[in-house]
């Protein structure tokens, strides 16, 4: 479906890193799969690393054609998409150049949309540059995360930005709530009778989230040492996951009916007693190990990291949800780098049958389990027990598979691109509000000003394993223990 109206998109980071691996590649694909975007619709990148149109489009070719020629590159529809593009150099340090963008887009058609792909130090100038020139009229703006370091810092942005741009123009980014599997979960939850019954405290014992990855720091080393995970990770990316999985029932899908429902399982989160951290949250740091079979070196010795750094790079945490639906569930949430395995998933493991007339094995937990794999492939399982062949009543666990590449051969859309075609159409309810983004640092902030100031550091773990022992302790607390330490 194209978009109904044209479109100017300004790019500002346009050399940067997340336009050459995301932005741009995503832009192409709705590109070439033809007719998603209007065909007057323009892309304006800005930065200042370039000296005009030419010197982009060649940094282009080099470096965003490499991240779109997974299947090919289909020349044709490359050529015709670079010339969309159109540039714009402009020294941030500089608000007059803003007056050259102005007069580049002003005759433009059609709505605009200004993406800060940038470090978050420069939004606040940014749209004071914008507004400066009048740019901020009839126009929306996409924020990257971080947006803010704290809940402080954050409400400043959110306050300087809110002055120039109504919220209803504002696009807060969490690349993961424009994952196909997670509009897979409203799907399963609200477009089938079958689960909701079962989706409560009554019939759940626990639920599981874990965003593990493989890779390290790689070049971001500086960012990171200043960041660690729970601010990467845990405040916007598995708060935003667990809110879906905990929510009620929408009225409807517009924006504000299913961020309302958001934010109030935001607002129920147990709030962290600062004397029980050690119990409900472990942190830990990656020193040298090995990824299948390649070593790689620790967190400490990472090129822009410091040497005695006690920044955490994983972290599990037990949380609760004050409300009727989820009272005394605890969800474990976890997301590490060097992991052993590059894998996003979430656990929802219902009781055990209350008697079991066939043994003890029907008993034993998990043996009813919801496992809704949001990568690296799309799957949904449920499993059961089921009998095994043979004489005697024999318990197995069985499962039954929902391969979505298997039901659905195309149309998979990566997570940039979706995002992006909605900022085009004006949809916001896969973006952050503003009061989500507040309810979820205020919880974390405990947490954050409690290993600012403790002289314990994070635990170390070898990188290629799942992280500290401490983790899989504080799951044994509670009678389990994670998806993997079961096989
Ligand atoms: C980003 C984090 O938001 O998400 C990165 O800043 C992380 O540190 C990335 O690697 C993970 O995203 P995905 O889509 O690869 O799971």
């Amino acid at each position: 479906m194209q978009t109904d109206s044209s479109f100017t998109f300004v790019l500002f980071g346009g050399t940067g890193d997340l336009s050459m691996r995301k932005i741009l590649p995503a832009l192409f694909e709705a590109h070439r799969a033809g007719g998603m975007l209007h065909d007057s619709g323009k892309i304006v990148a800005v930065a200042r690393h370039a000296a005009d149109r030419g010197e982009y489009l060649q940094w282009v070719n080099e470096h965003v054609k490499p991240h779109v020629s997974k299947n090919g590159v289909d020349e044709a529809a490359w050529t015709s998409f670079l010339a969309r593009i159109e540039f714009v150099k402009i020294d941030l340090g500089n608000p007059e150049d803003f007056v050259h963008l102005r007069d580049a887009i002003q005759d433009l058609p059609g709505i605009r949309v200004f993406y800060l792909a940038t470090g978050p130090s420069l939004f606040v100038p940014i749209c004071h540059a914008l507004a400066s020139v009048g740019l901020n009229e009839n126009a929306r703006i996409v924020l990257e995360k971080p947006l803010g370091y704290d809940l402080k810092s954050s409400n400043a942005i959110n306050d300087a930005v809110g002055e120039i741009f109504a919220e209803e123009q504002i696009y807060r980014i969490d690349h993961y709530l424009g994952k196909e599997p997670v509009q897979n979960l409203l799907a399963l939850r609200f477009g089938n009778a079958l689960f909701e019954p079962l989706w409560r405290r009554e019939w759940v014992e626990s639920i599981q989230i874990t965003i593990a990855e493989e890779l390290g720091v790689e070049a971001r080393g500086d960012f990171y040492d200043n960041t660690g995970a729970l601010r990467d990770m845990v405040q916007n990316h598995l708060l935003q996951l667990l809110s879906i999985v905990a929510m009620e029932p929408p009225h409807s899908m517009d924006s504000d009916s299913v961020r309302d429902e958001k934010l109030r399982v935001l607002r129920a989160l147990k709030p962290i007693d600062p004397n029980e951290i050690g119990k409900v949250a472990v942190r830990g740091q990656y020193h040298a190990g090995g990824i299948r079979g390649t070593a790689v070196p620790g967190y400490a010795t990472e090129a822009g990291v410091k040497p005695d750094s006690t920044t955490e790079t994983f972290v599990a945490l037990k949380v609760e949800i004050e409300n009727w639906r989820w009272s005394g569930v605890p969800f474990f949430l976890r997301t590490g780098k060097r992991l052993a395995d590059r894998v996003a998933e979430i656990v929802v493991n219902f009781r055990p049958v209350p008697h079991s007339a066939l043994g003890a094995s029907a008993l034993r937990a998990g043996a009813n389990r919801l496992v809704i794999r949001l990568q690296p492939n799309e799957t949904i399982r449920l499993y059961c027990l089921a009998k095994q062949p043979g004489e005697g009543m024999n318990l197995a666990s069985v499962h039954l598979d929902l391969a979505f590449d298997k039901f659905f051969r195309e149309g998979q859309m990566e997570a940039y691109q979706r995002l992006l075609l909605d900022v085009i159409r004006g949809r916001l309810a896969l973006f952050v509000r503003r009061d989500e983004q507040e309810a979820a640092w205020r919880w974390v902030e405990p947490i954050l000003n409690e290993w600012k100031t403790s002289t314990r550091p994070p635990k170390p773990y070898a990188a290629g394993t799942w992280g500290p022992a401490a983790a899989s302790a504080m799951l044994a607390q509670h009678g389990t223990c994670w998806l993997e330490e079961e096989n």
